[in-house]
């Protein structure tokens, strides 16, 4: 069978999502549609996992929250012994409700509420990741008689050659202390010394990175930091977090890195420095969001109409928009799309796909090379798993899509499509 993503294209020339074709989960659960193949999400998390281990180093694999996050994600990441990362009470909230274990959550964010480090002490998170002093002394006032386990998040100062509004790791990054300043060490004897658990430091140095050399000087700094800390303080880090970000491919032309070679260099580099620096580091963690979801994720969206404009440009405008699709609007973000109920045909169009908001910049693919393409046309835009659903919005009040689960011959609602009554329920 021919494949598009790694998606079947069927008899009919419709695309397959595991046995489902997009035609049929639209006839039954409408348009916007997010459909996620549970199927795959689960290989990727098994990947990672294997990928991601070593003989002479603990290793643990922590999904990043925030690409993608609801009850039912929640209970995959369980089933699959992963841990997880949130970064606000919504995202630990989320976690608790599906009966997450806390022990195995890790708790970010560079401006933790009151609110939220009392639910997170409340509900016994197994890890807090300190962002700055600020915040572990407020961390401090509140703790009573629970005290989690800290990681300190640093900025090695690795640019990672990404996009620059996600670009998270430089010396002016509005996240974490700089491996630099020695005013960092100071905030580690403080944690150290404190009834806390200080286990070790963080880092994650940014998103959709392609280049495996970043991750090793990544590695490489966060080791020779742990070596400074040991040297100066005698303290010993016992956990290095290295964040996530791997990167994945969108379209063709995206050149990426094989994860599981990137993560064995990343493990025998961080497995040689550590002996040749002779520290006691125990455990290396990764946080991946992106690398985990996006490529399980598909929109489907149906065509509404068609405009060429006086400057010949082709419109294809679908019931979607900015509001479940941010990335384009957001990053100039590129995506490829089918027609999902005639997939091949004579590409003889270009077309840019836009989103019904109120926006200029509301467009979901610019220049696109599609089959000629009629009203009621259900257009898949793949590769939408990672940060589409955790970043929708209701701006313009529209209503959030389904969310739906497909895994090879059952498909399954796992969020609902928001309502009219939705919309307005918190208004007074
Ligand atoms: C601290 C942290 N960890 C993990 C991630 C996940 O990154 P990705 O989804 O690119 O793997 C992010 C993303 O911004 C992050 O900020």
């Amino acid at each position: 069978m021919e494949k598009v993503h790694n998606y079947n294209i069927n008899e009919s020339n419709e695309l397959m999502i595991g046995n489902f074709s997009a035609k049929n989960l639209v006839e039954t659960y409408q348009t916007p549609l997010y459909v996620m193949d549970e199927h795959r999400i689960v290989e990727n998390m098994k990947n990672m996992k294997q990928s991601f281990s070593q003989q002479s180093l603990k290793t643990e694999v922590i999904f990043a929250g925030k690409a993608f996050l609801t009850k039912a994600m929640v209970k995959l990441i369980k089933e699959n012994n992963l841990s997880l990362d949130v970064v606000s009470i919504g995202e630990l909230y989320t976690a608790i409700s599906a009966g997450f274990d806390p022990k195995n959550i890790y708790f970010h964010g560079n401006n933790k509420t009151e609110e939220e480090i009392v639910y997170a002490l409340n509900v016994e998170v197994g890890t807090i990741i300190i962002d700055h002093k600020d915040e572990f002394e407020l961390l401090s006032s509140l703790a009573t008689n629970y005290y989690p386990h800290l990681l300190l998040r640093i900025n090695t100062g690795v640019e990672a050659h990404t996009h620059e509004y996600i670009k998270t790791t430089h010396h002016n990054s509005k996240f974490g202390v700089s491996a630099y300043d020695d005013k960092t060490l100071d905030l580690i004897n403080m944690i150290n010394q404190s009834p806390f658990d200080f286990m070790g430091i963080h880092a994650h140095i940014g998103s959709q990175i392609f280049e495996i050399s970043s991750f090793q000087q990544h590695t490489i700094e966060m080791i020779e930091f742990s070596y400074k800390v040991k040297q100066k303080l005698n303290v010993d880090i016992n956990y290095i977090n290295l964040g996530g970000g791997f990167g994945i491919k969108y379209t063709d032309e995206d050149r990426v890195p094989n994860i599981k070679e990137m993560l064995k260099e990343v493990l025998n580099t961080a497995d040689e420095h550590i002996k040749k620096l002779n520290l006691n580091i125990k455990k290396l963690m990764i946080e991946p969001g992106r690398s985990i979801v996006a490529d399980a994720g598909v929109t489907l969206y149906s065509v509404g109409s068609l405009k060429t404009t006086y400057g010949q440009k082709n419109y294809i405008f679908v019931d979607g928009s900015m509001a479940d699709h941010m990335r384009t609007a957001l990053y100039q973000a590129k995506y490829e799309a089918v027609i999902a109920n005639r997939v091949n045909g004579e590409k003889n169009t270009i077309y840019t796909i836009a989103g019904k908001a109120c926006e200029s910049g509301d467009m979901i693919i610019h220049d696109i090379k599609l089959p000629e393409v009629k009203k009621n046309d259900i257009i898949a835009v793949f590769t939408t798993g990672a940060y589409h659903y955790s970043m929708a919005s209701n701006y313009n009040r529209l209503l959030k899509p389904a969310v739906i689960f497909v895994n090879q011959d059952k498909a399954r609602i796992v969020v609902k499509r928001e309502t009219l009554k939705d919309l307005i329920r918190n208004d007074l």
